[in-house]
C-alpha cells in the first residue's frame, strides 16, 4: 500500500483540478452502515420494498417505520471520521474543489468541505408530500409515524428514492466537474448505482486520473481506475494528507 499512497501523493501534488466521488463506505467508520456487503442495509431489507418511491407512496408508514426511523437515529448522532476530515483538509490545501457524494448524511459539510454536491439528496431535511414545505430532520417529532406537516400532509426525506430522478442541478454540475477534473478520488463506493457510477467514467474519458480508495475491488477497478488503494478510507486518507502536507 505504501507505494500506492506515494503515487496518490504525487498525482495530487501535480494535479490542477481535483474532484471526489464518495459513497457509503466513507461513512461506515462514523457508525453508519453501508448498503451492500457485510452489515449492509440491503442485506437486511429489500430496497425495492422500502427505498423505492412506489413503496413510499403506497405505504409511507412502513417506509418510515423501517428505513427512515433507523436512518434518523443514526444520522442524528453520526460525526465525521478521519476520511471525511482528510477530504476537508485537501480542500484547505487547495487540492480538492468539489465532493460529489451519494451519501445523505451531511458529514462532508460537517467535516468542513464547502462545495458538496448531494447526488442523492439529503436526509438533513424532510419535505411535505402535499405542500412541499421543508423541515429540518433533527427537529421532526417521530413519535407519530409518519410525521405530518402543519398542512396535514405526510413528510418524506429530501433524498432520492429508487425510481426517482437525480436532482437536475446535481446531475448537471457533477457531469461538468467530472469532465473538467485532472484527478478524481473515488472513495467508499461499490460503483453499482447509476448515474453516480458514471462520474469516474466521464472523468477518465476526459483524461483524468482516477484513484480508487475502497475496502474491495469494484466494477471500476479493472476498467476505469488507474489504481485501487485497498483498505480503510480513514487510514488511507490520513496517510495521503500527511504525506502531501510534506510536499506542498
Ligand atoms: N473504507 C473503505 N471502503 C469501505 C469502508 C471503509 N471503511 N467500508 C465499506 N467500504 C466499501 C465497501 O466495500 C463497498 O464497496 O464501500 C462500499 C459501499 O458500497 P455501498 O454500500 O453499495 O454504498 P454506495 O456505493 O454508496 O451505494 C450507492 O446505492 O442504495 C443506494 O442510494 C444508495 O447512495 C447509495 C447507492
Amino acid at each position: 500500500m505504501d507505494d500506492l499512497i506515494a503515487r496518490a501523493v504525487e498525482d495530487l501534488a501535480s494535479a490542477g483540478k481535483v474532484a471526489a466521488l464518495t459513497g457509503a463506505g466513507i461513512s461506515t467508520e462514523s457508525g453508519i452502515p453501508p448498503f451492500r456487503g457485510k452489515g449492509g442495509l440491503w442485506e437486511r431489507f429489500d430496497p425495492m420494498e422500502i427505498a423505492h418511491i412506489d413503496a413510499l407512496m403506497r405505504d409511507p408508514a412502513k417506509v418510515w417505520t423501517i428505513l427512515v426511523k433507523e436512518m434518523k437515529q443514526i444520522v442524528d448522532t453520526a460525526q465525521p471520521n478521519d476520511a471525511h476530515k482528510g477530504l476537508a483538509r485537501l480542500e484547505k490545501m487547495g487540492k480538492l474543489e468539489t465532493v460529489i457524494t451519494q451519501n445523505i448524511d451531511g458529514l462532508h459539510q460537517a467535516a468542513g468541505n464547502t462545495d458538496v454536491i448531494e447526488f442523492h439528496g439529503t436526509f438533513a431535511w424532510q419535505r411535505c408530500m402535499d405542500c412541499g414545505l421543508k423541515y429540518e430532520t433533527s427537529k421532526v417529532d417521530i413519535s407519530e409515524i409518519p410525521p405530518r406537516c402543519s398542512c396535514g400532509g405526510i413528510l418524506r426525506p429530501d433524498a432520492v428514492f429508487f425510481g426517482e430522478m437525480i436532482p437536475q442541478e446535481a446531475l448537471w454540475r457533477s457531469r461538468q466537474i467530472a469532465s473538467d477534473c485532472d484527478v478524481m478520488l473515488v472513495v467508499g463506493t461499490s460503483a453499482v448505482v447509476q448515474p453516480a457510477a458514471l462520474m469516474p467514467v466521464i472523468a477518465k474519458q476526459n483524461g483524468a486520473k482516477v484513484i480508487e480508495i475502497n475496502a474491495e475491488r469494484t466494477p471500476l477497478t479493472d476498467e476505469i481506475s488507474d489504481y485501487l488503494i485497498m483498505g480503510g478510507a480513514g487510514e488511507i486518507m490520513t496517510r495521503i494528507v500527511a504525506e502531501l502536507e510534506q510536499k506542498v
